[in-house]
């Protein structure tokens, strides 16, 4: 598959033109303020940044921020033109910590770089263009010192061959010609940006391969998929937790500021190149054949971080065909009850398991079908280990296994479970095989 995101072309700052107040006017506000989506302490700073918004507020009668458009003057204290008495706010420091530094200003200063908009400042000012456009509708690389932050247009990238393996940062993740660009790319500069190449301290190891393209991907059509919508990619320091996601929240909030865009309406992509062991299980909405302790079991794959658990119901009214064939073909191991559902399993890849929780005694169904499609079969096997909600009720045959719900033992199933996941590992297909040398 090959995508590409576009951000948008760079804003330029249209002076506020001051006197030409219009008369007011009916109708549509001349701007979409709602899609502003910022706290109103936020506005009188939003507005000295995007001047263009201000100078369309001020013609606009229907402008809900007028009373700001006095305070243009305020600014965060990144902003080029901030005067510092301006300024949002400045670090006081009362007393020098000996050894770290020794005046008070200094003290400040520090603080203001490393801890405050001073950081925000820091990246503007060394941003500079790392593949240059030409005419309006190419590629651009534009990056801070080191790639610690990158903006990108027109951005191509060809996910068709990727090698993942079990790093969540792989450094070699795309080979040249599977990220770049329609651009005068700056090689010498780009080259010379490597000191940080860490995964967490900047995007040297992804962009070391960006490519001068000879081809536009849009115009060329070269894309199966052309992302519009403005794109943040991160990389996690780690989302356990909120207080070990706090990095995450700050990295992307000074983000925002850089780029001067607050704008919700954005795709956030978590980078992470570790392959993951994709498991589906194939809920069923009829009356027989529950898995009585689903929550449980589902609760126990996701203890494994090397799983990636979704549970999906496949009604076709509610989820088109097309949409369950992308699930299924997306599945690495696909686990349900015997019914006509495991169907499915003739859409799985080739190195995937399924794995029939329980057969009710119908050996050969879907172990045969499995065989024909070439992929790996397991069901439960310990009849000591599940435990049917009663006898069953056939409408006129009696009791019958098919005809009841299920509980299972969570131990049992986390041994199958891990079963099937090995082969999946094992399998000479499976995608994001470690190389023999990385072993
Ligand atoms: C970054 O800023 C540019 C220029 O204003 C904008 O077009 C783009 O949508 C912004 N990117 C994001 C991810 O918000
Ligand atoms: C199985 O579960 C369904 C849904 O909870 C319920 O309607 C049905 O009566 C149960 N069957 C048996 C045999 O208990």
């Amino acid at each position: 598959m090959l995508m590409l995101l576009v951000f948008g072309v760079l804003l330029y700052e249209v002076p506020l033109s001051g006197q030409d107040e219009t008369p007011p006017e009916t109708g549509e506000p001349l701007y979409n303020y709602a899609g502003i989506r910022l706290p109103e302490e936020h506005i009188p700073f939003f507005l000295h940044n995007n001047r263009h918004i201000a100078t369309i507020c001020k013609k606009d009668s229907q402008c809900p921020y007028k009373k700001h458009l006095e305070n243009l003057k305020y600014c965060w204290g990144y902003e080029k033109f901030c005067k510092p008495e301006f300024r949002f706010g400045y670090p006081v420091c009362s007393y020098v910590d000996m050894g770290w530094t020794d005046t008070l200003e200094s003290a400040e200063d520090i603080f203001w770089k490393q801890a405050d908009f001073g950081y925000a400042r820091e990246r503007l000012e060394e941003m500079h263009v790392l593949c240059q456009p030409e005419e309006t509708t190419d590629s651009s690389l534009v990056c801070s010192r080191y790639l610690q932050y990158c903006r990108a247009s027109n951005l191509y990238l060809d996910l068709r061959n990727i090698k993942r393996n079990h790093d969540r940062f792989k450094e070699d993740f795309f080979q040249s010609g599977e990220i770049g660009g329609h651009c005068r790319l700056d090689v010498r500069t780009l080259m010379s940006e490597g000191q940080r190449k860490s995964p967490l301290q900047s995007w040297f190891a992804e962009l070391q391969s960006y490519t001068q393209l000879n081809f536009r991907p849009i115009e060329d059509a070269k894309c199966d998929i052309v992302i519009e919508k403005p794109t943040y990619f991160m990389k996690l320091d780690a989302g356990v937790n909120m207080y070990h996601h706090f990095c995450d929240f700050i990295n992307l909030y000074i983000t925002q500021h850089v780029n001067n865009s607050f704008s919700t309406d954005v795709h956030i992509v978590m980078w992470d190149t570790d392959g993951k062991i994709r498991v589906t299980i194939l809920a069923r909405s009829t009356e027989y054949r529950k898995i009585l302790n689903q929550n449980e079991l589902v609760n126990a794959l996701k203890t494994v971080s090397m799983f990636e658990v979704q549970i999906v119901d496949y009604k076709y009214k509610e989820l088109g065909f097309l949409d369950q064939l992308r699930i299924t073909h997306n599945t690495d191991i696909f686990i349900g009850m015997h019914g006509a559902g495991l169907t499915h399993l003739l859409f799985l890849p080739d190195w995937a398991a399924v794995f029939e929780l329980y057969n009710c005694e119908d050996e050969r169904c879907y172990l045969d079908l499995a065989r024909l499609r070439g992929i790996h079969y397991i069901t439960w096997r310990r009849q000591n280990k599940v435990f049917p909600q009663d006898k069953g009720h056939h409408p006129t045959l009696g009791e019958h296994p098919k005809f009841t719900n299920y509980s299972f033992d969570v131990e049992e199933f986390m041994y199958l479970v891990l079963q099937a996941a090995d082969h999946v590992l094992q399998h000479p297909k499976w995608p994001f095989k470690k190389k023999r040398d990385e072993l």
